[in-house]
């Protein structure tokens, strides 16, 4: 399928896990891809990787906290492609892990400033050239945790509750706007088999004195697949948003989570 033919994608957080896996998924159906990321050499390998499937792949080395920067991208973007069509915001950091009683002020601020504050930023950003045009898609990473609350894990939750509220509002003004051809949506997956997993699997396996494969175990065991998912199937759902097939469907925030939130 080539879905994508003629559209530009840019998808922060691109160079691991799921936006790694949206930058393939969706140049294997056409797109062209701006690979954004704060580490160069992942970015670079991902945008290699979408060269090597005949798309134009562009790294752009960006930290999604830094408005001026998320601002220069987008105008970067427009002088190279003339536009984005499709903004995926995958950029986001696992929290701090703690009870809210031990999580500092600043741990605090440092989860909302990129998980929360930063997809403001990038959609701040692109939306205008989507607006002119109206034609756009908008896709935001939420959680499971964005639905439900997670104990241990508040500052992280908080961010993912308010990713969703962004997410719903701008499909409601895009409404008001009469911006028909712009979506806005969000993606809420559970567990799934990224960097960020590891990361949490080191973080706190050891605290509650288990194995790796013991904790990752614990980990799905709420789901009703009781399975880490791989990144591809949330892409999967990152591509379906994307495309036309999808334009009725805005202001939805959509479970990947093999059954761990059932509404
Ligand atoms: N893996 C899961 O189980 C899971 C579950 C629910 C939601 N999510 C969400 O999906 C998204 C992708 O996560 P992932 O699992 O692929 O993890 P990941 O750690 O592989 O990807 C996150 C990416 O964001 C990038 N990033 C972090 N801070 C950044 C910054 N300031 N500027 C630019 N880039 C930055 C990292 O370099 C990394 O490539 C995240 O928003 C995450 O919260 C993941």
């Amino acid at each position: 399928m080539t879905r994508f033919a003629g559209k530009v994608a840019v998808v922060t957080g691109g160079g691991t896990g799921i936006g790694r896996a949206t930058c393939l998924t969706l140049a294997n159906e056409g797109a062209d891809i701006v690979v954004v990321s704060n580490v160069a050499a992942q970015a670079e390998t991902v945008a290699r990787e979408v060269a090597s499937l005949g798309r134009t792949g562009v790294a752009k080395v960006v930290d999604v906290t830094d408005i001026e920067a998320v601002n220069a991208l987008a105008r970067d973007v427009d002088a190279q492609f003339g536009r984005a069509d499709i903004l995926v915001t995958c950029a986001g950091v696992m929290g701090a892990r703690k009870l809210l009683t031990q999580t500092s002020a600043e741990e605090w601020r440092d989860t909302l400033e990129v998980n929360l504050n930063a997809t403001f930023y990038c959609i701040k950003a692109f939306l205008p050239g989507m607006l002119a045009r109206d034609v756009g898609r908008i896709i935001t990473l939420s959680s499971a945790s964005g639905k439900l609350p997670a104990a241990l894990n508040g500052d992280y939750a908080a961010s993912k509750h308010g990713v969703i509220g962004l997410t719903k509002t701008l499909a409601l003004e895009l409404g008001i706007l009469e911006k028909h051809g712009v979506t806005a949506n969000a993606i809420c997956p559970g567990p799934i088999d990224t960097p960020m997993m590891d990361a949490i699997t080191d973080h706190l396996a050891p605290a509650a004195k288990m194995g790796r494969e013991d904790f990752r175990r614990v980990a799905v065991a709420k789901n009703a697949q009781r399975r880490l998912l791989d990144p591809e199937e949330v892409a999967h759902m990152v591509a379906y948003l994307a495309s036309d097939q999808a334009r009725g469907v805005t202001g939805q925030a959509m479970n990947v989570c093999g059954g761990l939130v059932l509404s």
